[in-house]
């Protein structure tokens, strides 16, 4: 890896949990040269700092709205010679989308939309998207493979994401030197093995793996394990977790994919996950053993909305990218606890 490449991979959503992830991965399995476009409106600058310390080296960030094509355009004029977008730079937050679903609607198809645009004025040919399992709402079948058909979106960010999809699926049709991959994450947990970089934390977490660190660092007084009486091994809701690193390698490789000319469509579409379910129980008892502490938690009311069983069936994205998850749940764990540790308590 000695030569620097010339071609530039644009990041959008650089400075965010899985983007600055794959940043990282991207610095140590690659040569391109990368540049990040994120406004940090979820993220901080900070995040370019841990990336230097993980992988010793700067990326540069601009800081620009993506929904203002404009000043889109004036930033990304500066880059060189582009080879290809992963396109991260979303709003993720299901309850927020409930509550202001024209924000998710403007920043999430309008940021795309732009992004597209770009692709097309500079005949950048190769485009990864961040879709998301919730595009397949609540399925009767499992595990879910890539052809299992939609259910109706469960929330406004859902429907940006289904609507997402088919916007990437329709451009890449139209344009003969435009190939796409659309990946489908399960639910992403943990962080950076050396627990340097993790998820930017929000003050109160929806999403369990964070609110179970933040109770065992004293932040939160105590998670609520949402319903033990649903029809499961143990009464609790079933998920794919899988490692944010895991996620991250997965980009490289589509991104290679793509580049190479593997692809047997114009747009591919992955699941992420590790294929296995994994229940709200089991996770904590995970978390006990690795972190060596009791956890304070009870099992409490359903939470409304909740899918009660998912995990992805990944044969399709192991045979065509040759990608395979590396770590276990124990590990997701851990690399989550020492990146809280990490940011104290
Ligand atoms: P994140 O919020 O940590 O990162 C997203 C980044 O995009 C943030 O740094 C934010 O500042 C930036 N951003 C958002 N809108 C922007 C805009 N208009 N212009 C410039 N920057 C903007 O989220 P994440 O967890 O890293 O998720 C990345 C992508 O993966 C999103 O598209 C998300 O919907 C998708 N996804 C996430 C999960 C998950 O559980 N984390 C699961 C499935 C799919
Ligand atoms: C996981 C499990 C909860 C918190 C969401 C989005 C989805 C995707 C991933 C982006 C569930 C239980 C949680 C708590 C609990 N994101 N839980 N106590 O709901 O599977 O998916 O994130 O695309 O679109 O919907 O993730 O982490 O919120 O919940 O018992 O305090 O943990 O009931 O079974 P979810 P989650």
């Amino acid at each position: 890896m000695s030569t620097k490449h010339t071609s530039t991979v644009i990041v959008t959503g650089g400075a965010g949990y899985i983007g600055s992830h794959t940043i990282i991965e991207l610095l140590e399995q690659t040569n391109y040269n990368i540049v990040s476009i994120d406004n940090f409106s979820n993220s901080n600058q900070d995040t370019f700092d841990r990336i230097e310390a993980i992988t010793g080296k700067k990326v540069l960030n601009l800081n620009v709205d993506i929904c203002n094509l404009e000043a889109l355009e004036l930033a990304i004029s500066k880059v060189k010679n582009p080879i290809g977008i992963i396109h991260f730079a979303a709003f993720k937050s299901v309850p927020q989308s409930v509550h202001d679903p024209l924000l998710y609607y403007h920043n999430n198809l309008g940021s795309l939309i732009n992004i597209l645009k770009i692709c097309q004025q500079l005949q950048i040919a190769n485009f990864i998207f961040s879709s998301s399992c919730s595009v397949y709402g609540n399925v009767e079948k499992l595990p879910v493979t890539e052809n299992t058909p939609f259910q109706k979106a469960e929330s406004p960010y859902a429907n940006t994401k289904q609507m997402g999809e088919e916007i990437v699926a329709n451009y890449t049709k139209s344009e003969t030197n435009f190939k796409s991959v659309l990946l489908r994450y399960f639910n992403p947990v943990g962080a950076h093995p050396t627990g340097l970089n993790g998820e930017y934390p929000r003050s109160r977490p929806d999403n369990l793996v964070p609110y179970i660190t933040q109770t065992a660092a004293g932040i939160l007084q105590k998670l609520t394990v949402f319903g033990g009486d649903y029809d499961t091994r143990d009464g609790s809701c079933i998920r794919d977790y899988i490692h944010v690193s895991d996620i991250a390698d997965a980009h490289v490789k589509a991104l290679n994919y793509l580049i190479e000319n593997k692809q047997k469509e114009a747009t591919s579409i992955f699941n992420l996950g590790t294929g296995n379910g994994v229940s709200v129980l089991e996770a904590i008892k995970s978390f006990e053993k690795v972190s060596e502490q009791k956890l304070n938690y009870e099992v409490g009311p359903r939470r409304a909305g909740d899918v009660i069983n998912i995990y992805a069936n990944n044969d399709l994205v192991k045979k065509e990218l040759n990608w395979n998850p590396k770590y276990d749940l124990d590990a997701m764990m851990l690399s989550a606890w020492k990146w809280q540790l990490n940011l104290g308590k």
